[in-house]
């Protein structure tokens, strides 16, 4: 059987590089009449609708005018077993951790339970345009062998792991360090590289992971250099402070990971807000990722991200939604967020950088930028299809918007799930 090539046409818009100012014209291409060529879930060619035509006249063709295409959207922090955790009220991170977070997840000691959870949680990610993202799955195994598997049957590319932690935390959410070791190491053989799907050691963050874990986290990622780390840092002054007492030898937060061997260019650092000089040098130094969370920062009054300050010292910043303490599964609303907390530190985040951020940004954060994050030739056609005019109150807006940043503003601060008109999984519209 001879395949069939696909074409998509609309508006297109994918980032080259990241844009460097609102006007930045040379970091990304934008087609009026655009088009993107699909074959057997790979994108061959993006550009002028006319061209793509008469490369592949047989093609069968959709047409998503007058919406706007890019490169599905990546959310490089997010707690699967916290998808009925958001909007719990009234507390700051570890008591938030305590009365609703812990208690919701002991549940996912249940397969089944997990299963259905799957099926709904990449239900959600999809009605919000997100096509990869980075998962922490409960301490259970079978927490994350649903989660993997309902990715391999959606045929996403996926990231994700059996949390870590054998301390502070109910009887049912601790494993032990060996446990910890011997079901990490048996998931990363099932389903590293396994379809689309990367594994992430995750011990879940310092306050739960005793040191002996931690010796076992850090033999994990030796073994292991090719597979994703993450875990949260520096959150809230109450969670550093516990800190401190439980790694008395610790030079600062940061130094329990750095003495474990955990840094590296595949770490993911949730939150990471209250950091001094000397973390601040040991992130550049080792290529780690900062990943900003913000509306779980400001939803739990953890802090305010110092993204330019993290930037100007070449740390390559990720963005995510940390769902369920963050309070939407929605990119968009995320850069909504972000927008606010950039405002309130006296930064900015230019539309053409917030959309950069959450395709490109987050993939090169990832190093997945050759598969995914773009709308280039050989890339996987993960694909969101958007609509500025998705409510009443953004159409309105719009009839006064001109250009190509004032229609992608309104989507970052006025956007939620009712703008994303279609997505596409490799190559397959959901
Ligand atoms: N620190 C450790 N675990 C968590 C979690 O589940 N959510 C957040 N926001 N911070 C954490
Ligand atoms: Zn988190």
């Amino acid at each position: 059987m001879t395949s069939q090539h696909t074409l998509l046409r609309g508006r297109t818009l994918t980032f080259m590089s990241e844009p460097q100012s609102p006007d930045d014209t040379s970091a990304y291409r934008y087609e009026e009449d655009g088009a993107i060529l699909i074959l057997d879930g790979q994108i061959v060619a993006t550009g002028e609708y006319e061209t793509l035509q008469t490369q592949a006249p047989d093609a069968m063709q959709v047409d998503h005018r007058p919406h706007l295409m890019m490169a599905g959207f990546i959310d490089t922090h997010i707690h699967f077993p916290q998808t009925q955790v958001i909007a719990s009220w009234g507390a700051q991170l570890l008591d938030w951790l305590n009365t609703y977070t812990f208690p919701e997840e002991t549940r996912y000691h249940d397969p089944e339970l997990c299963a259905d959870m799957a099926v709904k949680f990449y239900d959600q990610l999809i009605a919000h345009g997100t096509t990869t993202a980075s998962a922490y799955c409960s301490v259970h195994r079978a927490s994350a062998e649903a989660y993997f598997r309902e990715a391999e049957k959606r045929n996403m590319r996926m990231i994700g792991g059996k949390v870590m932690m054998d301390r502070n935390a109910p009887d049912l959410l601790r494993d032990t360090p060996q446990s910890s070791y011997d079901d990490s190491k048996a998931l990363v053989a099932d389903w590293d590289g396994k379809g689309r799907a990367h594994y992430a050691i995750t011990p879940r963050f310092a306050i739960t992971s005793t040191p002996a874990q931690m010796e076992m986290a850090e033999a994990l990622v030796s073994e292991h250099p090719d597979c994703y780390v993450q875990t949260h840092l520096s959150e809230n002054h109450d969670e550093i402070a516990f800190t401190a007492e439980l790694y008395p030898a610790a030079r600062d937060y940061l130094d329990v990971y750095e003495s474990y061997g955990l840094l590296n260019d595949k770490m993911l650092l949730g939150h990471a807000i209250h950091l001094n000089a000397r973390e601040i040098d040991v992130l550049a130094e080792t290529g780690s990722h900062p990943v900003f969370c913000p509306t779980s920062n400001l939803f739990l009054g953890s802090g305010l991200f110092d993204d330019a300050g993290l930037r100007a010292r070449g740390i390559v910043n990720a963005i995510a939604t940390d769902v369920g303490g963050g309070t939407s599964f929605s990119m968009l609303q995320t850069l909504n967020e972000g927008y606010k907390v950039l405002q309130l530190r006296g930064q900015t985040m230019h539309p053409l950088r917030a959309f950069h951020w959450i395709t490109r940004g987050n993939a090169v954060a990832l190093g997945l930028e050759d598969k995914i994050g773009t709308l280039d030739t050989g890339s996987e056609a993960d694909i969101v299809v958007l609509n500025a005019l998705a409510t009443d109150a953004m159409a309105l807006r719009m009839d006064r918007a001109r250009t190509l940043s004032e229609e992608l503003f309104v989507l970052q601060i006025m956007g939620d799930d009712r703008a994303i008109q279609q997505v596409y999984v490799a190559g397959a519209p959901i």
